[in-house]
């Protein structure tokens, strides 16, 4: 296994920025290679330091982390829902997530304005346990989030990587015209040949998912490593591990009552698909809702990449993952 995670000093990105490797290609961010991860610059510059510098843990904090597209808005509101039953029944017809976008239940820790947490960061946070999501990569957690001594757990959502990619093509394509891009011309080729030199958000992929998985094996009572395709297979069960691991498994009586279920069938795309927010509604960056939930399934990848393209990332993945234990 590798060493623990080395610490993360992140000061004065802004000064470091330009001499970092530059990647224009990849819609709608302008891409800097930083400690092996390419990051937004706005990430770089702002969010990472923003959270170095102002965010403060609490020792029950719950983080669900993952690389984009793989899941992140289904375990966002599996967490939420399972943490809230107490006040918020699944059973209830104006449940939170009937009324709100899983990312407005669940924010992500770079996207959090610490200038409007500052007076009360305790409600915009939610109470305790919180739960936050990220998409950064393990070792640019801070220290105090991810290191030795931290408390908080951290639960990982891992998918397929041709899905990933196919599924990310696709939200860049449908969401690009929001940003006042035009995207159009983005091809399929393009977004494989860029993943596969890992030049995408977050990227390497398979880099991404090796430090959770290798921390995981670690520290399994701090990390959870969850499978997309496993949670697609076996929802309840894989509930009830998340559940367990957030230290809030469920009683006798809640899975007498069906509970387990109804947070399963309140979470399921359909359901969340089908609720106006995520229909009509759209997120402050102009994105609508609706783009966050498509097909979900395992396997989509192969309707869209030929057999040539889905062997080439294939194989980066298999040698990439090599000795890991992981199977992707
Ligand atoms: P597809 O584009 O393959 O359909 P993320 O939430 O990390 O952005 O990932 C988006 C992917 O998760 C999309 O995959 C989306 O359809 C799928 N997804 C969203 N909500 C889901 C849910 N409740 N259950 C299963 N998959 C879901």
């Amino acid at each position: 296994l590798l060493p623990s995670r080395p610490a993360t000093p992140h000061s004065n990105m802004a000064e470091i920025l330009p001499s970092l490797p530059l990647e224009t290609r990849c819609p709608p961010f302008h891409l800097r290679l930083y400690k092996g991860f390419w990051q937004p610059e706005k990430v770089l510059v702002e969010n990472i330091p923003a959270i170095d510098a102002h965010f403060e843990p609490r020792p029950n904090d719950i983080f669900l982390a993952s690389f984009p597209k793989s899941g992140t808005t289904w375990l966002k509101s599996l967490a939420f829902a399972t943490l809230n039953r107490a006040v918020h029944s699944p059973f209830d017809f104006d449940h939170p997530l009937c009324r709100h976008n899983p990312h407005d239940c669940v924010r992500f820790l770079e996207a959090i304005s610490f200038n409007e947490t500052k007076d009360e960061p305790h409600d915009v946070l939610g109470s305790s346990p919180r739960v936050l999501a990220t998409h950064l990569p393990y070792s640019m957690l801070p220290e105090r989030i991810a290191g030795e001594g931290s408390m908080g757990r951290i639960v990982y959502i891992c998918r397929e990587p041709k899905d990933v990619l196919v599924s990310g093509w696709l939200f860049t394509k449908k969401t690009s015209a929001a940003l006042g891009l035009d995207e159009q011309s983005y091809t399929l080729q393009e977004a494989l040949d860029l993943f596969c030199e890992g030049r995408c958000v977050n990227g390497p992929h398979w880099q991404h998912v090796l430090e959770y998985w290798e921390e995981s094996l670690r520290r399994p009572d701090k990390v959870l490593f969850l499978m997309y395709e496993e949670m697609l297979r076996e929802p309840a069960s894989n509930l009830r591990k998340l559940a367990e691991f957030m230290g809030c498994k469920f009683s006798k009586e809640e899975e007498d009552g069906g509970l387990v279920d109804a947070i399963v069938e309140l979470c399921s795309l359909h359901k969340l698909k089908s609720m106006e927010v995520n229909r009509n509604g759209c997120n402050s960056l102009a994105v609508r809702n609706e783009a966050y939930f498509r097909k979900g399934v395992v396997g989509d990848w192969g309707n869209h990449l030929t057999p040539e393209m889905a062997q080439k990332l294939d194989k980066l993945v298999e040698d990439a993952l090599q000795g890991s234990g992981l199977d992707l």
